[in-house]
C-alpha cells in the first residue's frame, strides 16, 4: 500500500506537471496572439487593399470570399485564445470566470444556468483556482458538446476542508463506465482532482441528465491561503 507520503509526492508532482502545463498554455497563447493573430491581421489589412484594385465582379467575389474565411478564422483563433488562457482568472477572478463560462455556453446555446457560487475565492490557493476553472470549463464543454440539456447547474461550495464543485446538466445522460476512453475531458478533470488530493464522481444514466462532483481537499496540500497557512510559506520562502 501506498504510504500518505507517497501519495502526497505524487500529487506534487502532478501539481507541478499542471503548473507547468499552465505555463506552456500562456507562452502558447502570447505566440497565437502576437504571431499568428498580427500575421491574420496583416493579411486583412492586405486583401481589403487588394479588394479595391479588383477589376471585374469575378475577382472582386473572390477576395470577399477570401476575406469572409479570413474573419471567419481570427475569430476562430480569439476563441482558442480565450479558452487557452485564463487571464480572466488574474483579472476578474474564480467567481467571475465561472459565471463568464456560463454566459458564453447560456449565450451560444440558448440554455438556462443556474449557479449557486460562493461570494468570492480569495482564500483558495491559485493553482487550485485555475485547477476549479479549468474542470468547469471542461464540464460546460461537455455540456454543450454532448449533452442537449435545457438547463445547466455550476455550484461550488468552499468550506473550511473542502471545495466541491458539481456540474449538472438535464440532458441526454451517457453510461459513465464506457465514457471515460472517448476523450480526454473526464481524465483532465480526475488528473486536476487528484493533484489536490481530492477526487472526481461522475453520476449520468442516459436520458437522465448528468452530474460530475469533484472534490477538492483543502486541508492537508496547502490549497488554503487564510493567515496561518500563508505565514507558513512567507517564512518558509
Ligand atoms: N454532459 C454530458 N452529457 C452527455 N454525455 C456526456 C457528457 N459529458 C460527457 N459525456 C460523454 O462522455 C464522453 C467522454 O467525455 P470526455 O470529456 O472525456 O471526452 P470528449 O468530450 O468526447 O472529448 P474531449 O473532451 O477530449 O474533447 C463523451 O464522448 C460523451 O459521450
Ligand atoms: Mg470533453
Amino acid at each position: 500500500m501506498s504510504s500518505s507520503k507517497e501519495i502526497e509526492d505524487v500529487s506534487d508532482l502532478s501539481r507541478k506537471l499542471l503548473q507547468a502545463q499552465e505555463e506552456e498554455r500562456r507562452r502558447i497563447t502570447r505566440e497565437l496572439h502576437d504571431d499568428t493573430g498580427q500575421a491574420l491581421m496583416v493579411l486583412r489589412f492586405q486583401l481589403e487593399m487588394v479588394l479595391g484594385e479588383a477589376e471585374n465582379n469575378e475577382q472582386k467575389t473572390k477576395i470577399q470570399e477570401s476575406l469572409a474565411l479570413l474573419d471567419r478564422t481570427i475569430e476562430a483563433l480569439r476563441r482558442i485564445i480565450a479558452r487557452l488562457s485564463p487571464r480572466v482568472l488574474e483579472e476578474l477572478g474564480l467567481i467571475t470566470g465561472i459565471q463568464k463560462l456560463a454566459q458564453l455556453l447560456t449565450r451560444h446555446t440558448g440554455m438556462k444556468s443556474r449557479l449557486s457560487l460562493p461570494a468570492e475565492s480569495a482564500s483558495l490557493d491559485h493553482d487550485l483556482q485555475v485547477a476549479i476553472y479549468r474542470a468547469v470549463q471542461e464540464a460546460l464543454h461537455n455540456v454543450a458538446k454532448h449533452s442537449r440539456a435545457s438547463t445547466f447547474t455550476v455550484r461550488l461550495a468552499v468550506s473550511r476542508d473542502k471545495a466541491v464543485l458539481e456540474i449538472e446538466d438535464d440532458g441526454v445522460g451517457f453510461t459513465p463506465r464506457t465514457a471515460a476512453d472517448r476523450g480526454f475531458g473526464l481524465k483532465g478533470m480526475q488528473e486536476r482532482a487528484t493533484a489536490f488530493g481530492g477526487s472526481l464522481k461522475v453520476r449520468s444514466h442516459p436520458g437522465k441528465g448528468a452530474r460530475v462532483r469533484l472534490v477538492f481537499n483543502l486541508e492537508e496540500q496547502g490549497n488554503h491561503t487564510p493567515a496561518g497557512k500563508s505565514l507558513r510559506r512567507a517564512s518558509a520562502a
